[in-house]
């Protein structure tokens, strides 16, 4: 698939927050960054340095200090109001650090909840958030209620709702922190599944730099100092992403040969 606009594009933002003793903490300093819709866009970078800030920047729940963000060209409110309110809930969907996964509902509700919002009927939610969640290897788990699944299964149905929503822009921060390698490949095929699918945009923090480069189709380094251009992988989402990677070493890693790119978990 050919890439696109940009779907978000941020200029010159900065999120400062104030300190009560001393000068403020600067997430992010001034930061470009142009999201073209179709790609796969990889964020790496140390803890700290601003990525889950821009990520919840992008996607509405926080404001830049200075600076603007748009989505598809038009510019997004800089402060919680109905406007703001509707992009996220018509366009993005988010997979947060913390899960967020509501505790009363099991596994299949949970995974089928963005769809029941937006008036879906509950048949077709569940049949979708059945697919997603079995195919991130829950068969087992769809009627346990968060508290009876471990960490690992809880990150998945919560990747489950971020797929079963079809929002065209995806937003995930640390979404395989949790997880085994081969569960973590799972998840990552099904973002790149999402994009091959056609209409959505994922992008994706991650510390897991050797999944990044074989499934991002471009990888940017948050650093306090800005952002940096590590690397475009492709202009494509991977076809095969399965069989060209599962079970392989990846390559090694030409910045830094010592860095154990394959680590899972964080
Ligand atoms: N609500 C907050 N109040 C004050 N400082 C914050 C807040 N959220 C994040 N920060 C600070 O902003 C910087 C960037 O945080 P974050 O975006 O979470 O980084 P990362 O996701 O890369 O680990 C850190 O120094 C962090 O302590
Ligand atoms: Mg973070």
């Amino acid at each position: 698939m050919e890439l696109r606009k940009p779907l978000v594009r941020l200029a010159g933002v900065t999120r400062e927050y104030a300190e009560r003793n001393g000068p403020p903490i600067v997430a992010l300093d001034g930061v470009d960054l142009e999201v073209p819709a179709g790609e796969f866009l990889g964020i790496i970078g140390p803890s700290g340095q601003g990525k889950s800030t821009l990520l919840n920047i992008m996607a509405g729940i926080d404001f830049p200090s200075r600076g603007r963000v748009f989505f598809r060209g038009t510019e997004l409110p800089q402060e919680e109001n109905e406007r703001i309110r509707e992009y996220r809930a018509r366009h993005v969907s988010l997979v947060f650090q913390e899960l967020n996964l509501v505790s009363h509902l099991n596994a299949l509700q949970n995974a089928a909840l963005p769809l029941v919002c937006r008036g879906e009927d509950n048949s077709t939610s569940i049949a979708h958030a059945r697919a997603h969640l079995e195919s991130l290897g829950l068969a087992r788990e769809l009627t346990r209620k968060p508290a009876k699944l471990s960490g690992g299964q809880k990150q998945r149905v919560a990747i489950a709702r971020a797929l079963t929503s079809d929002a065209e822009l995806v937003l995930a921060d640390e979404p395989t922190g949790s997880l085994d390698p081969k569960t973590s490949v799972d998840v990552m095929d099904a973002f790149a599944g999402l994009i091959r699918a056609g209409g959505r945009t994922v992008v994706l923090v991650t510390h897991n730099e050797g999944l990044a480069e074989r499934y991002c189709t471009r990888i940017v380094e948050c650093t306090t100092a800005g952002l940096r251009e590590v690397r475009r992988v492709r202009t494509e989402a991977p076809e095969r992403a399965v069989a060209a990677g599962r079970g392989k070493k990846s390559p090694r890693n030409p910045r830094n040969p010592r860095n154990p790119r394959d680590k899972v978990g964080s």
